[in-house]
């Protein structure tokens, strides 16, 4: 069965913003940023801007008939600056011209005028200042406290991890046009349709009615749209809504690298406690997030650093705390694994840390310490159809464990300016969003009278494939072939207060809820069915189009089935809803059951060092994953290449980097590098785990969207072993990304001191 999607897209056919025809009257947006990351907003002067043939209008906070204010979680952001800016890049003044040249001619001529006022970069800097976007979260099992005394061996680290831009394909953008009775009509660029429906009605002061917002699909999201794809939404409507003419906005590269948050950067604290069997009894580690200058979704993801501070570990005394760090860079926000690879990246550092110091594999300690059926996480939900060892072991034994580490210690043996490294990465994702509300979803499915069927959902298809997902459903549901089925755009109108396509849960979601409206059209049909041919409905059933009675051949099919429905005025219409049975959590005690199931996996990673450069290939990523049913094993595999290979780039060369004045210095893709073809394994090898799926997973095909990004995680220590195995006791901080620099920096600890070093690690904002 095929995705529907790539053959469009290699014909270039596939419908994205840019690919909408533009409208008659249509005026071009561009963004006036603030030049300084934190100070007073004195004044906007758009004389000279105005004077500019085909320069229209230029607005500002002031034009905003209703609430200026686009805050997700808190509402802390503004949509234009007002009285204050809190990092460069904020939007302070839209332009609207007749042509998108000079709009963007206009940016330069509009003067903004700001007091400067001191700037913070650093989360420690900012929480020693008690600038915390919301109140810490601490996250408690057992009693740490008391257990260390308990402990054989008890280390302590420090780990740093760096940002990540999602580099979305599609940039932001949005195209805007006003409706009748003063409304609008977005078409936007989003993973969260009703998150700009909400603000854009909310900013123009209308109700939500007012709004329409209609997604085809995205170049790309990776959680960069999941909340940061709004302003650019309600700043074409505000221009559209101003001035009556669509709207269209779209940033262009350097300008979307600079205004958009990005994969948060954290420092974290942390302590590890062993008994003498090598069993962890007790974790501590504190997160310093850089949330940026607005909550955004940091809280949500901050969050989710809690549920996974303990990756696929069953340890018995936690003490686990965060701090969302207000700084002046943009608002940080989703990004694939929502804040889990980060709490992920520290628990494995202080593993690495343990091993390192023991004389021991690190595998060792993974393995022994892996969740087993029962055990409980730190939020107090027990691992149920646990399959971590079982990932472990079946990579370890499909990939021949043993015989990769002998390989590595024979090449190594070998060379002295090449050396590899080794290393497992096993993972557990938690699927839901860790707000309970959020899990639900709607469908709306219209069989036409030629037994055609249209499907709409809130899921949005940004690349992952979930509209061939849940085609799928549908057709297995109904029991008619893929081609009858047609997945429609996301749009507000047809399936109404959406939570955004995200937390890996759309096609859970979705599909769930495309399941339910199928199955009541299915068993509305057979029904009629039985009636017709004085038959059973028990025992009726419809496969490739055809309705079987008792597994035979009946006279009447899916076509015949569908006109006789209209003639006899049976609906061929269903709505249906869904909502994860069973989730609660309560984040007061921070316990509870907030997740439908989780997704168990483990890869083995193998890279080469050029001792010489510090340069380094990713030789192999073999990896045993938990896919449950899978729906569709080619998309499967694709979201598994796609994670990891992003997972790489951000351990590996992904360095974000702002200067002490809050500006971004990779600030293009001379400057910021994400992984190539080249820098992508040589050899990348899926092993599907035998697992039964679980009853919470649509048609039992676990979630698949998130986790492969973590197994990227196993790179960084790959690399770490291999630079040991080089100079066995060169200092080595725990700090993410392992650019060929600081390999070198590493490898060669006695022509770099220690200043320098430090430099390195300094430009990471
Ligand atoms: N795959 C592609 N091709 N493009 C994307 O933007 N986003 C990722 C993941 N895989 C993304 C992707 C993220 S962050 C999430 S949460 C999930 O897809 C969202 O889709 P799903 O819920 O259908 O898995
Ligand atoms: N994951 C992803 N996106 C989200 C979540 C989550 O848990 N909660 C809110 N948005
Ligand atoms: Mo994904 S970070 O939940 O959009």
């Amino acid at each position: 069965m095929n995705h529907l999607d790539p053959i469009r897209h290699v014909r270039g056919e596939s419908q994205y913003l840019d690919d909408v025809p533009v409208q008659h009257g249509t005026l071009y947006a561009a963004v006036v940023e603030s030049p300084l990351a934190h100070g007073r907003l004195l004044a906007i002067d758009a004389t000279a801007a105005l004077a500019l043939p085909g320069v229209v209008r230029v607005l500002t906070a002031a034009d905003i008939p209703g609430t200026n204010q686009i805050g997700g979680i808190v509402p802390d952001e503004p949509l234009l600056a007002e009285g204050h800016v809190h990092f460069r890049g904020q939007p302070v003044a839209l332009v609207l011209a007749e042509s998108e040249h000079a709009a963007h001619a206009a940016l330069a001529l509009v003067r903004v005028e700001v007091e400067p006022l001191p700037i913070i970069t650093d989360p420690r800097v900012a929480a020693a200042a008690g600038e915390l976007l919301v109140p810490p979260r601490t996250f408690q099992i057992g009693d740490s406290g008391a257990a260390w005394a308990g402990c054989t061996h008890v280390f302590a680290g420090v780990a740093e991890s760096g940002g990540q831009e999602h580099l979305y394909i599609e940039t932001q953008g949005a195209y805007a046009f006003p409706t009748e009775m003063g409304g609008v009509r977005i078409i936007s660029s989003t993973q969260g349709p009703t998150a700009v429906q909400r603000h854009t009605a909310h900013v123009l002061g209308l109700g939500m009615h007012q709004v329409e917002v209609d997604v085809t699909r995205l170049g790309g999201g990776f959680g960069g749209k999941e909340d940061q794809a709004t302003p650019w939404g309600a700043l074409a409507a505000l221009g559209a809504f101003v001035t009556r003419r669509p709207v269209k906005l779209a940033l262009d590269r350097m300008a979307d690298l600079r205004m958009t948050g990005k994969r948060h950067p954290y420092s974290s604290d942390f302590k590890i406690g062993l008994d003498a069997e090598l069993k962890i009894v007790a974790y501590e580690v504190t997160f310093y997030q850089n949330g940026g200058a607005a909550a955004d979704l940091s809280p949500a993801v901050l969050e989710r650093t809690l549920f996974h501070c303990t990756n696929a570990y069953f340890i018995p005394n936690v003490t686990a705390t965060a701090y969302s760090c207000r700084t002046n860079l943009p608002p940080n926000t989703a990004f694939r694994g929502f804040g889990g690879p980060q709490g992920m990246f520290v628990m494995e550092s202080a593993l690495a840390c343990a091993a390192e110091a023991l004389g021991l594999e690190t595998a060792e300690l993974q393995r022994r310490n892996l969740l087993r059926e029962g055990d409980l996480f730190p939020y107090r939900q027990p691992a149920e159809m646990c399959h971590a060892e079982q990932a472990w072991d079946t990579a370890a034994a499909k990939f021949d464990l043993p015989g990769r580490r002998r390989e590595v210690a024979a090449f190594n043996e070998a060379h002295r300016w090449q050396k590899k490294g080794l290393a497992l990465m096993p993972i557990c994702f938690g699927i839901s969003f860790t707000k309970t509300a959020m899990n639900q979803a709607r469908a709306l499915v219209h069989i036409y009278t030629d037994g055609s069927v249209g499907v709409s959902t809130g899921a949005v298809e940004m690349g992952q494939g979930v509209n061939t997902k849940i085609a799928q459903v549908a057709a297995r549901t109904l029991g008619i072939p893929l081609h009858r089925i047609k997945v429609e755009s996301t749009n507000t109108t047809r399936v109404a207060n959406t939570s955004p396509s995200a937390a890996s849960a759309t096609a859970d979601l979705n599909g769930k809820a495309t399941e339910l409206a199928c199955l009541a059209l299915r068993e509305r049909l057979l029904r009629l069915a039985a009636t017709e041919l004085r038959m059973d409905y028990e025992g009726l059933h419809i496969e490739h189009e055809q309705v079987l009675a008792a597994g035979k051949p009946a006279d009447t099919n899916w076509e015949k089935l569908v006109s006789a429905a209209y003639w006899q005025r049976v609906s061929l219409s269903e709505n249906a809803h869904y909502a994860t049975p069973d989730l609660h959590f309560d984040a007061t005690t921070n316990q509870g059951h907030p997740f439908a199931y989780h997704v168990y996996g483990t890869a083995l990673t193998t890279v080469r060092v050029d001792c010489r450069r510090g340069t380094y290939v990713v030789e192999a990523v073999e990896l045993a994953h938990d896919f449950g049913q899978s729906l569709h094993q080619q998309i499967d595999r694709g979201q598994i290449e796609g994670g990891v290979v992003q997972g790489i780039g951000w351990m590996t060369m992904e360095d974000l980097a702002y200067n002490t004045e809050g500006r971004l210095l990779s600030n293009s893709l001379n400057s910021y590098k994400i992984p190539d073809l080249y820098a992508a394994p040589a050899t990348l090898a899926v092993h599907f785990l035998d697992t039964p799926g679980h009853p919470l997973a649509v048609l039992r095909s676990k979630a698949v969207g998130e986790p492969p990004l973590m197994y990227g995680l196993g790179t960084y220590f790959a690399l770490r072993a291999a630079v040991r195995a080089f100079q066995r006791h060169t200092p080595l901080p725990f700090s993410a990304p392992m650019t060929p620099e600081k390999v070198l920096v590493s490898l060669y600890p006695e022509f770099v001191g220690p200043r320098e070093t430090v430099a390195v690690a300094a430009t990471r904002g």
